[in-house]
């Protein structure tokens, strides 16, 4: 176990919120298959979401588990387990809008077959003898998801933030489910970054792995976004490039790029903590007027 987490740069904020998961639910049949109307790419480009969630936070819950017995700090134990009910239920609740994208001609098994591989094989706990090696795929593990978190928490924020999206006439429902699922990526962004500096916090592991997981979210993005379009049913040549996420951005129906490249070199900062990113108090607010979320809670108070 290391001691490096003596190192580690405090968190801005110091409140703490407990971690708990919000059993919501989501009724997709008046979703509309371009929910921001009018426009198919940044439609789809946000829909990848729904391709690599469901395995990659299955995969995420799947690692943690493993992890736990080596967590020595009883506050870090309960947020990893409030983070793994977290995300458990978001796995699930994109999982969810896969067969309504498939009644509507969009079928995406194709590409979730090999996003299951990719998560369940690639990144799987492979054949490995108990001891050091095991113990190097494990912390080499703990270290994707704390870099994978740093975009998840990014995403998270920018869509609390996202007026265009509301401005364009986004479906409800579905502004709902990504508001709800980034406000609780913006509550936990600290858990993995902390996780990771509690059982291994190496920096040249934190860049490496940083590599892997940028290099692997941009082709599995823009892969997934060129089979939405390709395969939309209503588009003739649907197509998806560079320029029009750039565009878009400017736009703001999506991240805009130059923001995107600034939270490299942040995440790569020595100083770096997730708690520098995004705001708690604007999450939680935003989880005590979400529609599901507010559901789910009076659901657990038995008042509906
Ligand atoms: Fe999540
Ligand atoms: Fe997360």
């Amino acid at each position: 176990m290391s001691n490096k987490q003596t190192r580690l740069p405090r968190p801005v904020e110091t409140e703490r919120t407990p971690l708990k998961a919000r059993k919501v639910s989501f009724s997709w049949e008046d979703t509309p298959l371009h929910w921001v109307p009018g426009d198919p790419f940044a439609t789809h480009t946000i829909n990848v979401l729904h391709l690599l969630l469901p395995a990659g936070e299955r995969w995420f819950v799947h690692v943690y588990k493993q992890v736990l017995p080596h967590i020595r700090d009883d506050r870090l134990r309960e947020d990893v387990i409030g983070f793994i009910g977290q995300e458990a239920m978001h796995s699930q609740a994109h999982d969810e809008v896969l067969p309504h994208l498939k009644e509507l001609g969009l079928d995406p098994t194709p590409y979730t077959a090999q996003v299951d591989w990719l998560f369940e094989k690639l990144l799987g706990d492979r054949t490995l003898p108990p001891g050091k090696a095991r113990k190097w795929w494990l912390m080499e593990r703990v270290a994707i998801i704390a870099a994978i978190e740093h975009y998840t928490a990014f995403l998270g924020n920018w869509v609390l933030n996202a007026q265009e999206l509301d401005r364009r006439g986004a479906d409800p429902t579905m502004l709902d489910l990504l508001r709800w699922h980034g406000a609780e990526e913006v509550e936990h962004r600290s858990v993995a970054f902390e996780l990771f500096m509690h059982v291994d916090g190496s920096y040249r592991r934190r860049a490496r792995t940083w590599a892997t997981a940028f290099t692997a979210l941009v082709f599995l993005w823009q892969r997934g976004a060129r089979f939405f379009m390709e395969n939309d049913p209503t588009l003739a040549a649907g197509r998806a490039s560079f320029k029009d996420f750039y565009v878009s951005g400017k736009r703001g129906v999506l991240p805009s790029t130059p923001d995107m490249l600034k939270s490299i070199p942040r995440y790569l900062s020595r100083g770096y903590h997730p708690s520098q990113e995004g705001s708690t108090e604007q999450a939680v607010a935003y989880l005590a007027s979400s529609p599901a979320a507010t559901a789910a809670s009076a659901a657990e108070k038995g008042t509906v």
